[in-house]
């Protein structure tokens, strides 16, 4: 079968809404609270909207919305495909070519991660300053796409404008934003102590299971990418605790309205800055 055009996509997402946000924020596990401070104009479920993929773990809900955030016309993705699901790359990345054909020019990933560096706490904020590709794919992979760079630089993945917004906005909600590298694996085991320790020689500050597929394609499409982590649990061997889906989810309850203020001022700083 051949795979759905990102044009069409946006095509259709055009047709339910005039707001033309530049802004898109996609919700990782913890994040989802900020809904309930969204000011929604429109909400259409992933499986109306051509190439978009079925999403799979519990909490994601498979929907966007436009609408306005702390006063902000914005894109939110509540929920993403996983590769872990075994979902090809090309199905990972789908939605961010979509939101880059619809007209988004900045996206924000969220996402949920295990704490490497020693001085995190289960429910810090990472905003990511790079990452490291571990999950054995790159979604560049494959035929080249006329118009868009084969070779990609990651020089500056994330944008320092971006990431700047990002802590602000925390220090605005007293929430204090940590900085770091985020390690990405394909999972969806988590990962043993000695993983654990080689990455943190390799210089990663958190590891999870997202984000940087979506990155990549996103700089591919010229996008301007910030990335935020809530830290859900310290990495393996790091807690003495047995990891559990469970611990990720319980922590992420616990710190969800600060995740919605930071990402409700965050969205207000950037429209105060456009
Ligand atoms: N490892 C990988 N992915 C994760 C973790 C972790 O410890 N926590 C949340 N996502």
């Amino acid at each position: 079968m051949k795979p759905t055009n990102p044009k069409t996509a946006a095509v259709r997402l055009r047709s339910i809404s005039r707001l033309r946000p530049t802004l898109a924020v996609v919700l990782g596990s913890g994040f989802h609270h900020v809904l309930s401070e969204l000011e929604v104009e429109k909400k259409i479920s992933y499986a109306k909207l051509p190439g978009f993929p079925p999403v799979g773990v519990s909490g994601h809900a498979g929907k966007l919305y436009l609408g306005k955030l702390g006063g902000t016309p914005v894109l939110v993705l509540s929920g993403r495909a996983h590769f872990y699901e075994g979902h090809s790359m090309e199905r990972v990345t789908f939605a961010v070519r979509a939101l880059a054909a619809f007209g988004i020019r900045d996206l924000l990933l969220t996402n949920a991660a295990g704490g490497i560096n020693r001085n995190f706490r289960a429910g810090d904020f990472m905003v990511l300053t790079d990452h490291i590709n571990l999950m054995g794919a790159n979604p560049l992979r494959g035929p080249a796409i006329p118009g868009l760079p084969r070779f990609v630089d990651l020089t500056q993945a994330y944008d320092a404008k971006l990431c700047a917004l990002l802590h602000r906005a925390g220090r605005a909600g007293k929430t204090k934003t940590r900085r770091g590298v985020y390690l990405a694996v394909s999972g969806p085991s988590y990962e043993t102590p000695a993983e654990i320790r080689a990455f943190a020689r390799f210089g990663a500050d958190a590891v999870g299971m997202s984000t940087v597929p979506e990155a990549i394609v996103a700089r591919q499409c010229g996008l301007r990418v910030a990335a935020l982590s809530c830290i859900t649990n310290l990495a393996s061997g790091i807690s003495q605790r047995e990891l559990s889906h469970n611990e990720v989810l319980e922590t992420a309850e616990c710190v969800k309205t600060l995740a919605a203020v930071l990402l409700k001022n965050f969205a207000k700083y950037y429209g105060r800055n456009q």
